[in-house]
């Protein structure tokens, strides 16, 4: 497929209201800044307001079914389905000393029951010392462990006209507004067999959002999945998935290339997603379909 080029990282200027309280002015930025500290040569504050705004787009394709602003921090929470939609995401300053913010946060997800999490984005090459910044060695300090998975956040440039999606012959790609049963059948969020209520909320809580597939025996056998989302001037891919059967032959390649397509049909120019960074079966797929990375996140969970 011709390759989308690669985005250096780009404040984006628009934003969209969060479902429970109104958004904090954006001044609350600096203190984020000032919380994310000592980034030297590796993050400078141009790249750091750029995964701000990223992360700010990035958690309107995917929300929680309930947040709350902590001053410029997101609490979000969907009854524990995936760690975005059940964490703090700091966008700013919270408005209170970091003791008083992390008692906040971890009162509000107790109250429904769940783990505090905080998302801490940090620079692609994190280790531990002077490029983290201050927020990830404050919690750090505090005992708040990190959790398993941490993850890239991958972005790409599309191209102006859409590229073909290469298919075997008795294949189809298709893109449907909702999920149907057998795209839903197909995906297993982090090997879960059943996708919780909340899921299917949280899949259709961008602005808009787009599920394609790729299909074989006159569409009733689906060999791929992938979500396709919009907002804040960025398109999102979320849930790929390819049959288990089906892999190592192409597929996740012509689905990749097919959100692409789509994306760029309904006028997007530029991509994100976020990939775990021990999946390198996928991180080797966006690679090579043009992906580079701008950042990376852990989530910190309450002591
Ligand atoms: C990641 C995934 C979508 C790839 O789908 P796929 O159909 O196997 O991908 P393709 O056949 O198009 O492979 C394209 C390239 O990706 C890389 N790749 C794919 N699987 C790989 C693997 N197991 N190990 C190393 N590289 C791999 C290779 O570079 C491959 O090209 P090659 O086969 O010519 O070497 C599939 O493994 C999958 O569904 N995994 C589980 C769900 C998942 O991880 N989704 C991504 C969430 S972000």
């Amino acid at each position: 497929m011709p390759r989308p080029r690669h985005l250096p990282p780009t404040p984006s200027a628009s934003s969209s209201p969060p479902t429970v309280a109104p958004e904090p002015d954006r001044r609350h930025t600096g203190g984020w800044r000032e919380a994310s500290g000592r980034l030297g040569a590796i993050w400078d504050h141009c790249a750091v307001d750029a995964i701000i705004e990223l992360e700010r787009a990035a958690a309107a394709h995917w929300r929680g079914t309930e947040q709350q602003w902590l001053g410029g921090w997101l609490l979000r929470a969907a009854d524990g389905f995936t760690a975005r939609a059940n964490s703090a995401l700091p966008l700013g300053d919270p408005g209170l000393p970091l003791d008083g913010a992390l008692a906040a946060v971890t009162g509000w997800y107790r109250a429904r029951g769940l783990p505090a999490m905080i998302a801490v984005a940090l620079p692609v090459r994190a280790e531990a010392g002077e490029s983290r910044p201050d927020l990830d060695n404050q919690l750090s300090e505090r005992c708040w462990p990190t959790r398993p998975g941490p993850a890239f956040v991958m972005t790409a440039e599309l191209p102006g006209a859409p590229a073909p999606v290469g298919l075997a012959p008795g294949s189809v790609f298709r893109v449907d507004d909702e999920p149907d049963d057998s795209w839903l059948a197909m995906y297993h969020y982090r090997g879960q067999d059943r996708l919780p209520q909340a899921g299917r909320t949280v899949l259709m809580s961008a602005s808009s959002q787009a599920f394609a597939s790729i299909r074989s025996g006159g569409g009733r056998e689906v060999l791929a999945i992938g979500r396709l989302s919009f907002g804040e001037g960025w398109a999102g891919i979320t849930a790929v998935q390819v049959h288990p059967g089906r892999r190592r032959a192409g597929l996740g390649t012509a689905l990749t290339a097919g959100l692409c397509a789509e994306a760029v049909r309904r006028g997007a120019r530029r991509m994100f997603l976020q990939v775990e960074i021990a999946n390198l079966a996928a991180r080797a797929l966006y690679e090579r379909c043009g992906f580079r990375y701008s950042h990376r996140y852990h989530y910190r969970v309450a002591p």
